[in-house]
């Protein structure tokens, strides 16, 4: 076969950013009848009307394009469901194919060429690629110490003094796991009115920590929050999330997507677990549980870790994060080696599953790195 690489190919030329452009490494493909915890995803599965929902399908909602009446409404009232404090309307909702359509639209919708990013380090992986695409530049402030602290200060200092033209906030962090409160975000957003404040708060459910009952979008206006079905609600492979802000915001961020990019079975799907929120609560419960019998475990058998916010933690185990990973994946089970993340060397990450899937791991890990 021809080797495409070195044989000359005459083509139009890419714009300059993306030929440069690393591209961002997504889950790797055979992952499904393994024990799944690399990707921060649900371990169980989505609430049964969920799956009954999509079983009960229509032809009509198969062959016509998808209608997304009353899914706005429906995400405002599970919110204030969730916390009567929250005040929004269904104007300041948007839809998205995922929260990364929606990180990515919010860059092509705000993001200049040579515009400033502002971020932390480390964190999603996501931003990066999307800030590139668009020829932005990048600042990303380490976070501090051994407990990898949110570096406020320097992120204040930074934001007043350079204006850029986007900060993402990642809260709890991915994969440090660190919080930050509500009213320091709202802080941090009232330094700069130039700046849209992202805060991706796809972890949120297991801290609690969101902005969204502490802030009005009317007196907040640059501030953008992220939520998804993705991880809570276990619809990961269907593609939703939102995107929660001023509905100036939402309306510019909107323009820049397809009028069809969130499919029929995904809206579907979005009702059914929206309307089975105690489904989501008890998982969510059941991987708070989990996170206290695996950290309890750590600290008997003094394993290096870190744990805070998030389904998931950081291991330095005593092997390379390589190997185990490999050993760990003759065992069934799937992890993340971040031993190339920066700060981050020497470790791995694991999801946080049912306290049944952690003991299955605790005991593949044991023999995995002799503890
Ligand atoms: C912090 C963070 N934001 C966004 C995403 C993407 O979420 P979605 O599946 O809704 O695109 C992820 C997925 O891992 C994530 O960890």
């Amino acid at each position: 076969m021809e080797n495409i690489e070195s044989s000359f190919i005459d083509l139009p030329n890419p714009r300059k950013d993306i030929e440069d452009l690393q591209p961002y490494s997504a889950p790797l493909e055979g992952r499904r009848n393994l024990l799944r915890l690399d990707f921060n995803e649900n371990t169980i599965g989505p609430s049964p009307l969920v799956i009954k929902s999509l079983r009960e399908i229509s032809r009509d909602e198969i062959s016509a394009y998808p209608e997304y009446s009353g899914l706005k409404e429906k995400v405002v009232e599970s919110l204030i469901k969730k916390n009567s404090n929250v005040n929004i309307n269904s104007s300041e909702v948007g839809i998205f194919n995922g929260v990364d359509a929606a990180i990515n639209a919010i860059f092509h919708a705000y993001g200049n060429f040579d515009d400033l990013m502002l971020t932390t380090l480390p964190t999603f992986g996501y931003y990066t690629p999307c800030a590139q695409m668009r020829g932005m530049q990048i600042k990303a402030i380490p976070y501090e110490g051994e407990g990898f602290q949110y570096p406020f200060d320097s992120i204040c200092e930074f934001l007043t003094q350079n204006n850029p033209k986007i900060l993402l906030i990642c809260n709890p962090n991915n994969p440090t796991g660190t919080r930050l409160s509500p009213e320091r975000i709202i802080e941090i957003s009232k330094l700069s009115s130039k700046t849209l404040v992202v805060v991706d708060e796809l972890y949120e459910a297991f801290t609690g920590d969101s902005v969204l009952p502490f802030l009005n979008f009317q007196t907040t206006p640059n501030l953008v929050v992220l939520r998804s079905l993705s991880k809570t609600a276990g619809l990961a492979s269907l593609r939703i999330g939102f995107a929660i802000g001023h509905s100036k915001v939402i309306n510019i961020v909107n323009r820049v997507t397809g009028p069809y990019d969130v499919n029929s079975f995904a809206v579907i799907a979005a009702f059914a677990a929206l309307n089975d929120q105690s489904y989501i609560d008890s998982y969510v419960q059941e991987v708070l549980e989990a996170r206290n019998w695996i950290k309890d475990q750590f600290e008997k058998h003094h394993v290096k870790h870190h744990i805070d916010g998030g389904n998931y933690f950081l291991l330095w185990p005593k092997s390379k994060p390589q190997l185990v990973e490999q050993k760990l994946k003759s065992s069934g089970i799937l992890i993340r080696n971040m031993d190339k993340k920066k700060n981050l060397k020497g470790s791995i990450r694991v999801s946080i599953g049912t306290i049944d899937q952690m003991k299955r791991f605790w005991s593949a890990f044991r023999i995995v790195d002799e503890v």
